[in-house]
């Protein structure tokens, strides 16, 4: 087959619960694609040099198996405990081992080894996040000449912390490697180049683009986003109460994998504080959603621990007979059901001390009655807050601040919600998920080879 768009990942969907900002935009992105995704299988093995076609999706979908020591030192290791802290100006939780790294170089090798041998010289790849910065870099070495993008959904680290890296200027030098490095938001634009600009082997091109020793790359931000529409009719969709009998009066909804970066304990806190100042009568919840995620790397266990005893106290000191202010959901929730329970909720708590894009904040905003909106309070610190300045933008390190941005959500008047919403909205439909891969390819397809690219769309 020729002129094949290839994806590859490290999580592909396994089950109609997706959670995660890359499975849900790409599972979206290419529902009208006939594109071939590639990514790890959920369950280690030891038949590592194949691939394993997975029944099932609208799209053509193969596994490659990780060993149980690769999902521990690649995965929970390299990726998630050196380079995703890291990324999220978490510094003091790096955990820098040589078995991380070597793994984490020799899983990237094998990928690039399986894909190559796969390829038709037309085909254009398209790698996701930075479980796979070196991927390019292995190909190459093999005599790669595809088309090659890569995309982090991420943020793009400061120049300044790349320091943590034991090999910084690998860093730079891996990226250089793929035709196109999309990035989330222009500010990662700007400290990607910043990244650049400081390299002795990277020179500037009159059209912007990056010669890097003998390569040419071109770093552009690509806001991902959701299926808009989609989203929205499936919030409106009567059926069953979402809550059954136990439906809160009126609430604030939160989603998000329990992450650290996600700024949960603060959010916790912050409702805290609404609660002991709020007006008499008043019995809001806020309902949480937290899924566990990366159980086994310490840190999540620490804010898995901490969370679960913020909420016992808040609920400990607030709670009576016929209330509990906070409901905390530690799994997954269908997606047509998430849906509902975000067009219901009188607002939404978007914390995050660094995140990429954030999609639950454009999931909120698509799913709410646009005559009567709910409000997003939002992070200054999260990726859509670049654009979405109409949302009530909060400093999540700051309690009182948070507190005081559920206070004015909880009584904002009708007009001043419609504004917001309608304003926000807009910044939604601008960045739908079909328009960031159809501008991501676009932009790749710029780039001089032949592939017909039209059969994508
Ligand atoms: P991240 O990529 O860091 O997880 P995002 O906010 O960008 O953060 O994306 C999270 C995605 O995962 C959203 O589409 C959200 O709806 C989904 N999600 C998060 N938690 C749950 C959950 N408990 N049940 C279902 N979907 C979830
Ligand atoms: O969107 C950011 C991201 O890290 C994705 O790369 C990843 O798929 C998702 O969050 C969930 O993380 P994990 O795949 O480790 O469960």
């Amino acid at each position: 087959m020729a002129g094949r768009l290839i994806i590859i990942s490290n999580r592909i969907p396994t089950n109609e619960h997706l959670s995660g900002g890359l499975v849900v935009a790409l599972h979206d992105a290419l529902a009208c694609t006939d594109a071939v995704w590639i990514g790890a299988h959920p369950d280690p093995g030891d038949n590592i040099e194949e691939l394993e076609e997975l029944i099932g999706s609208k799209y053509q979908k193969f596994a490659f198996r990780l060993t149980e020591e690769e999902i521990q030192n690649y995965y929970l290791g390299y990726a998630n405990s050196v380079i995703w802290p890291l990324c999220h100006r978490r510094g003091d939780l790096v955990d820098m081992r040589s078995e991380y790294q070597s793994a984490y170089l020799k899983v990237n090798a094998r990928i690039a080894r399986l894909v190559a041998t796969q390829l038709e010289p037309d085909d254009i790849i398209w790698a996701h996040d930075y479980h796979f910065l070196p991927l390019a870099a292995g190909m190459r070495e093999l005599g790669v000449k595809n088309r090659i993008g890569f995309f982090l959904h991420i943020p793009f680290p400061a120049l300044g912390d790349l320091s943590v890296l034991s090999k910084p200027e690998t860093f730079a030098a891996d990226l250089a490697q793929f035709d196109l490095i999309g990035l989330q938001t222009r500010s990662d634009v700007a400290r990607c180049l910043e990244m650049f600009r400081a390299d002795p082997r990277a020179e500037f091109l009159p059209d912007g683009s990056v010669k890097f020793n003998d390569r040419v790359t071109s770093v552009r931000s690509f806001p991902i986003g959701i299926d808009t529409a989609g989203f929205a009719s499936e919030a409106c969709h009567a059926g069953l109460p979402v809550f059954g009998r136990e439906t809160p009066e009126e609430y604030i909804i939160g989603v998000d994998r329990l992450d650290y970066s996600k700024g949960l304990p603060n959010r916790f806190r912050a409702f805290s504080k609404y609660l002991e100042t709020r007006p008499l009568g008043r019995k809001p919840c806020l309902v949480q959603i937290a899924p566990p995620t990366r159980q086994q790397v310490r840190a999540y266990q620490d804010i898995t621990r901490e969370l679960e005893e913020i909420a016992g106290h808040v609920n400990g000191t607030f709670a009576e007979l016929d209330w509990t202010p906070v409901r905390y959901i530690h799994r997954s929730v269908p997606r047509a059901r998430l849906a509902r329970l975000y067009r219901q909720a009188k607002a939404c708590l978007v914390t995050s001390l660094a995140d990429g894009m954030n999609l639950v904040a454009k999931e909120y905003i698509a799913a709410q009655n646009p005559d009567d909106p709910g409000v997003l309070i939002l992070s200054r610190f999260a990726g859509v807050a670049e654009d979405m300045t109409e949302a009530l933008l909060i400093n999540p390190y700051d309690i009182e601040d948070i507190a005081k941005a559920i206070a004015i959500a909880m009584d904002m008047p009708l007009s001043e919600r419609k504004e917001r919403h309608a304003a926000s909205l807009r910044i939604v439909e601008a960045t739908d998920v079909s328009t960031w891969s159809k501008n991501f390819l676009r932009v790749l397809k710029e780039r001089p080879i032949s592939v017909d690219f039209s059969r994508y769309f």
